[in-house]
């Protein structure tokens, strides 16, 4: 019997996670992969997910029943191993033969024939073993929680001695649940045409044209489809909201779109211009805001030159996403210290040749998904130590003016703050964890 298509699609979606550097999300979403039934879609993505998100958990578990060393198993086979453990351990309703017999499939399906037993007897003595419990239990110690909740140990400490335990354990409780839908409705027809379609909502938590969805498949109604909604956490809109109005709008890193579809949609007689490195990501942006008054320019942000100066400037800048690990956990596997001084270099060139095209008295949004201080506050103070003819403006009161707005809705906007700076906490809040700083020129 070949392996099922959910689980060949999962496979092959790990491998290209594994071996390309692929993101998992953007591939479930892709054209290849939503040709898959509605069935088979939610299983690949459950096991997908699931075994990102618990990877060095179910990693013991192969450890613990197997004779080899892991370092000696090639990535076709621990893919395949992991995919079995998760759902032996996690989905109670995946009976157990299957879970073993599909897993030893795909072994024959990536050419492995002579792995075939070894696989099928290391699954069978795990087999034996129990379920998972769904949550993480209360943990004493930075090593024990990253233990617990499948996180690499040197993020968790830097969380705890960031934001305190609680809150690290807060953030690794979230990235390990799957995350809710938020969505960004342009008005009120469009709520009321999705429950129309079937799709229940609740109210956003902290914004007033954000809706949570509680059931149903968004990406299938007609609203969706027209492109009138889209897909978006709550503290990504937020974000979108905080650039305010505008008349030259420029939005340096945009794609795939989300904040720049808030721009055009706060901002419907402002000329925006969209910057996108990438000219496959340039094209998902142009589908994602086709609004008439949004330009989308293939350029890098470093070397964009313009005879105008800009109102209003975002720069939702390229950087690690530890505050998306949530969505996207293959994150926390790849990402190494190194790395955010790497994407420092990045943002701060950005800022730096984003800053040149502000005009006097505008504001700059400079944010990133990030939790970490390298690329969030430590860039925006060592761009103003260089630049006295820029001042940071408090986000206090930027919150305050998009309450009077009616706008934001959270209550206790001062929990979002740090300083002059926003930042949101996954868990702590409810939403992803981002960084804002709010700049002019004076
Ligand atoms: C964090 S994402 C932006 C998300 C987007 N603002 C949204 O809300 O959907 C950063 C984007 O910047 C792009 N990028 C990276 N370096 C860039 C550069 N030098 N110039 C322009 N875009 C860049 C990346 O390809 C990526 O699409």
């Amino acid at each position: 019997m070949p392996a099922s298509p959910s689980r060949s699609a999962a496979f092959d979606i790990l491998r290209a996670v594994e071996q390309k550097d692929a993101y998992a999300s953007e591939l479930l979403h892709s054209e290849r992969y939503s040709r898959l039934s509605p069935v088979d879609h939610r299983l690949a993505t459950e096991i997908v997910m699931g075994v990102l998100r618990w990877r060095s958990v179910l990693d013991g578990e192969i450890a613990a029943h197997s004779s080899y060393n892991l370092a000696k198993l090639d990535a076709e086979m621990l893919i395949a191993l992991r995919m079995g453990i998760y759902q032996l351990r996690f989905l109670e309703r995946i009976p157990a033969s299957a879970a073993v017999n599909e897993s030893v499939e795909l072994i024959k399906r990536a050419r492995k024939r002579s792995a075939a037993p070894f696989a099928n007897a290391v699954l069978r003595k795990i087999q034996k073993g129990q379920r998972v419990e769904a949550g993480i239990p209360d943990c004493k110690t930075v090593a024990e929680l990253a233990r617990a909740s499948a996180h690499p140990a040197w993020l968790v400490e830097r969380w705890a001695q960031v934001f305190g335990f609680d809150a690290a354990q807060a953030i690794c409780q979230y990235d390990q649940r799957v995350p809710e839908t938020a969505i960004h409705v342009a008005d009120d027809s469009s709520a009321t045409e999705l429950a129309a379609e079937g799709i229940e909502l609740a109210p956003g938590r902290l914004l007033a044209r954000a809706k949570i969805v509680k059931s149903g498949d968004i990406t299938k109604t007609r609203e969706f489809l027209a492109g009138r909604v889209a897909i978006q956490d709550e503290a990504s809109q937020l974000i979108g909201l905080l650039v305010g109005k505008g008349e030259r709008i420029l939005d340096c890193c945009a794609a795939p779109g989300g904040k720049t579809r808030v721009l055009a949609e706060r901002n419907p007689r402002a000329t925006i211009l969209a910057l996108e490195l990438h000219p496959h990501r340039a094209r998902l942006l142009k589908k994602m805001a086709p609004h008439e008054n949004v330009e989308v320019v293939t350029a890098d942000a470093v070397q964009f030159s313009s005879d105008h100066a800009f109102d209003r400037i975002l720069v939702d800048a390229p950087c690690s996403g530890t505050g998306t690990l949530g969505r996207n956990p293959e994150i926390k596997w790849r990402l190494e210290t190194p790395d955010l001084q790497d994407l420092q270099s990045r943002q701060l060139a950005i800022l730096r040749a984003a800053m040149k095209h502000l005009a006097s008295g505008g504001k700059l949004v400079y944010s990133t998904c990030s939790l970490e201080k390298e690329e969030n506050a430590a860039v925006v103070e060592q761009v103003l130590s260089a630049e006295p003819g820029f001042r940071l403006v408090e986000c206090k009161s930027e919150l305050e003016r998009l309450k009077d707005e009616g706008e934001f809705i959270w209550h206790d906007s001062a929990s979002l703050l740090d300083g002059p700076y926003l930042r949101t906490i996954p868990g702590v809040h409810p939403c992803d964890g981002f960084f804002a700083a709010v700049l002019t020129r004076s």
